[in-house]
Formats: C-alpha cells, structure tokens, sequence
C-alpha cells in the first residue's frame, strides 16, 4: 500500500483501488494509505496503538484502515447520510454476506414494475413522497422512470432492519451514483453537469462487483470501529482514552458537504429543501 507519491496521499484518488472504501467514498476524502502510513509511524515511534480518534469520520476511511489493522477506533460524523455509510462500510464482514441477497431484491423489483406503470401515476407517487425541493431536484438528476424504480427499492430498503437495512442503504446509494446522468461526486457540480451513466440492471451487476472485490480478505476483517452519529463539538471523549487522532477538517463551515450530499439526503429524505 505504500508506493503511492505522497501528493496523493491527501486525495481520494486511490479509494476505488481498495476493498470497502471502493463501496462508497466522496471527493474529501482522503487515501487509506495516508492513514495506514500515519498508523505505522506511530507505532515505529511509540509500539502500539490502542485507540485511534477521528471526529470528522466522513465516509469511514480512518475507521476501516484501523478495521484492517486490527486498531480499536471511533469516528464521529454529523451528516446523516456519511454517518450510515461509515457504519456500513466498518461492518464489511456482516454487510458482505447480504449483498447477493440485496442485489436479487432489487431485480425483482425491475423485473415486476419495470415499464409497467403510467407516468402520470408516476408522478403523482413520486410527488407525494418527497417535497417539491426534493422532488424538482431529483427530477433533474434522473429519467422519471428510473427514479420510480429506485423509489420502490427505497421502500424495499426501509422495510430492512439492522445490518439487512444497512447493506440495502449502502447498495442503493451506490447505485444511484451509477444511474444518475448528473455529476454528483463534487461541490456544486449537480444538476447540471452530464456523465456517462448505466442502465439499473447493469448498475446492479456493477456495484455487486464493487463490493464482492476483495471478498475473502473482508471476511476476516473483525469490526471494532464505534461510530457515533453525533457533532464532535458535543462528544465527549473520556481522558486518556485516545491514543492518536486521525482527521481531516470540515472547511470554513459544513454547508458544502451538505450540499455535495444533496441528492443522497433528499432521496432517503433526510433533508426536504
Ligand atoms: C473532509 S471530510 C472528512 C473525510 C474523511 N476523512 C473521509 O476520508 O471520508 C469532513 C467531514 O466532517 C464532517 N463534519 C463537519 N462538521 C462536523 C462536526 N461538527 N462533527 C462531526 N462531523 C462533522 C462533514 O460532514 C464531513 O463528512
């Protein structure tokens, strides 16, 4: 892992060339070298690590290194959406196991209402679930048909519990990002901005591939990452309980991570304008 050019290091460039970070990570973050390279040199320095801190946890990067390195850790994030990806991607070993399962669920769905419902019902279902914000805004990233698709997943994924609803959520939404035809992985860049997209089906067969790489090394990896829904500035982290704190800030203030997961938290309506 530790050939990369240290310019690199600070990026999220390498994060699709690795096992569960490749399941879903943002623009912000950074290498799981970088972390894994922080861990080593403390450990040449100090010996070991106990606890690793990182209180803007962001899609997990700290936390599923340390996962990897059998290091205890904790990450603190408060953006919804963040928060649950995090808690999916720590938990690989649990989530892996579900994916077939998932996957199958999501094609039936095609399978049963794809091409077969009106537009005009469409809409007034669609427009019914989220508020007009939410619904405008969603309605420039995607056909109209395949947003009513991935509407009937959502519903099949909230109607999930623990680690199930987890694996459905992480699924979905890297989905989305593959059935969007808008460029979403930057500030500011939705709606407007075009890119290539996948048809659902080959969405689904391309994110089960994302998340089956690596299979066999994942299912030995043990979870003991605590992650907290929370703002740091409330955590409450006991003395002399941290040994090391891994972390890249939010910048100036947390409107632009908001606003890069716009379509994410109107889709599972965390957010409604
Ligand atoms: C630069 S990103 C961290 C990215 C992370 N290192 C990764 O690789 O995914 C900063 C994160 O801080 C979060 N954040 C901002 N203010 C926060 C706060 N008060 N408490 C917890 N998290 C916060 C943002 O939502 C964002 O996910």
């Amino acid at each position: 892992m530790n050939e990369l050019e240290i310019e690199k290091k600070p990026t999220a460039m390498t994060a699709n060339n690795h096992a569960i970070h490749k399941w879903f990570n943002f623009v912000a973050g950074y290498s799981p070298e970088y972390v894994e390279d922080v861990i080593q040199e403390y450990r040449t320095r100090n010996k070991s690590v106990g606890v690793i801190y990182d209180p803007f946890s962001g899609t997990a990067t700290t936390n599923v290194v340390a996962n990897s390195m059998g290091v205890k850790s904790i990450g603190v994030e408060r953006n919804p959406f963040f928060f649950k990806i995090g808690r999916a991607k720590t938990n690989a070993q649990k989530i892996l196991p579900l994916i077939e399962q998932i996957a199958t669920m999501f094609e039936k769905i095609i399978l049963i209402h794809g091409g077969k419902t009106e537009r005009k019902d469409i809409t007034s279902i669609l427009s019914a679930t989220w508020s007009e914000s939410a619904y405008t805004f969603l309605g420039k990233l995607f056909e109209l048909d395949d947003l009513y698709l991935l509407f009937l997943m959502r519903e099949q994924v909230f109607s999930l519990k623990g680690d199930e609803l987890d694996a459905g959520f992480i699924y979905l939404s890297k989905l989305l990002e593959y059935v969007t035809f808008a460029k979403t992985d930057g500030i500011y860049k939705a709606p407007t901005s075009k890119k290539h997209n996948l048809s659902i089906l080959n969405a689904i067969s391309k994110t089960k591939e994302d998340f089956l790489m690596g299979k066999d090394e994942i299912l030995t990896i043990d979870n003991s990452a605590e992650m907290v829904f929370a703002s740091s500035v409330d955590y409450k982290l006991e003395q002399n309980t941290v040994d090391l704190v891994i972390f890249s800030p939010p910048y100036l203030n947390n409107f632009d991570f908001a606003e890069m997961t716009r379509m994410q938290l109107y889709f599972w309506k965390d957010a409604n304008s």
